[in-house]
């Protein structure tokens, strides 16, 4: 049996699912309008690569490469020379794409170039436009020293309920660290959860309430720069933590949703985007 099914959403667009944790990709309005929404439009992917310079992409979960051709589809023409490194520990959802083209039609005039990526690892877009591959944890891959520092994380592994481990306040301090202080970077994913809302913060991000998507009314944005964020969390949201039933952090040890212990929230309160 495959580890993947076509699945038909409700505006009739059609996505991949996993059958093992039946976890849709891009479940709500379909893989392109959500990777231009919550991705392209928030990282404003087109006015930060409109002038010369280097702007690299980290595409976290490449998974059927939706993310990441709506990148590239939309920095056609751009300035700036763009690297975008995508990340997966297995190539298994994109052959699976690739062999259901039929389906996922967004795939058909990437088909070469994706099949480049997959032989060689690199791709070369544009020529001031490269596609790079990297296989294996991205826990693990993102502490390599050759990889350079994002100006925008795509960050889209599959959710905290059944991928644990790319969700916990261990990780995230460590992706906080590996960024770039001199290089401001914006996270988007779909999230909207308080319990990742409040690790982000706690790793050491500033973040920020993200863009409607399809039935979701809020995301959620994450900064390694204040300036980078169109609307923060407030004090306010802070304050609704005491007492919210799952705002502890997700940490390796301590997964379930939870009320956060006095101690955190002295550390929660006490991050800069509340002073
Ligand atoms: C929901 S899919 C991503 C969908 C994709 N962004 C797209 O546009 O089609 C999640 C992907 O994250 C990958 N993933 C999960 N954990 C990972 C890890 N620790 N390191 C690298 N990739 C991971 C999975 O293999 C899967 O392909």
């Amino acid at each position: 049996m495959s580890e993947f099914e076509i699945v038909s959403l409700r505006s009739g667009i059609k996505s991949l699912r996993m059958v093992a944790n039946q976890e849709t990709f891009h479940p709500g309005i379909g893989p392109m309008a959500e990777a231009r929404i919550l991705h392209v439009e928030q990282q404003r992917l087109v006015e930060r690569c409109s002038q010369p310079g280097k702007f690299v992409i980290w595409d976290v979960g490449l998974g059927a490469a939706a993310n990441a051709v709506a990148a590239i589809e939309a920095l056609i023409g751009c300035a700036a020379d763009v690297e975008i490194h995508s990340f997966d520990k297995t190539l298994s959802p994109l052959e699976f794409a690739l062999a259901n083209q039929d389906d996922l039609d967004y795939l058909v005039p990437h088909q070469v170039l994706i099949q480049t990526l997959l032989e060689k690892k690199i791709a070369q877009v544009r020529p001031n436009i490269s596609w790079h591959l990297h296989l294996g944890d991205f826990r693990e891959v993102m502490l390599r020293k050759d990889l350079p520092s994002p100006h925008a994380c795509i960050y889209d592994p599959y959710s905290s309920v059944s991928n644990q481990e790319m969700w916990t306040l261990e990780h995230f301090k460590n992706l906080a660290k590996r960024l770039d202080p001199a290089v401001p970077c914006l996270l988007t994913n779909y999230t909207g959860s308080s319990a990742i809302r409040v690790t982000w913060l706690m790793a050491g991000f500033y973040v920020g309430v993200g863009a409607s998507v399809g039935k979701k009314a809020e995301t959620t944005v994450a900064s390694n720069h204040l300036s980078l964020l169109d609307q923060p969390l407030s004090t306010e949201w802070l304050t609704k933590r005491q007492t919210s039933q799952s705002s502890a952090p997700l940490r390796e040890t301590q997964h379930l949703a939870a009320t956060i212990s006095a101690e955190d929230f002295r550390e929660l309160a006490g991050q800069s985007q509340f002073q």
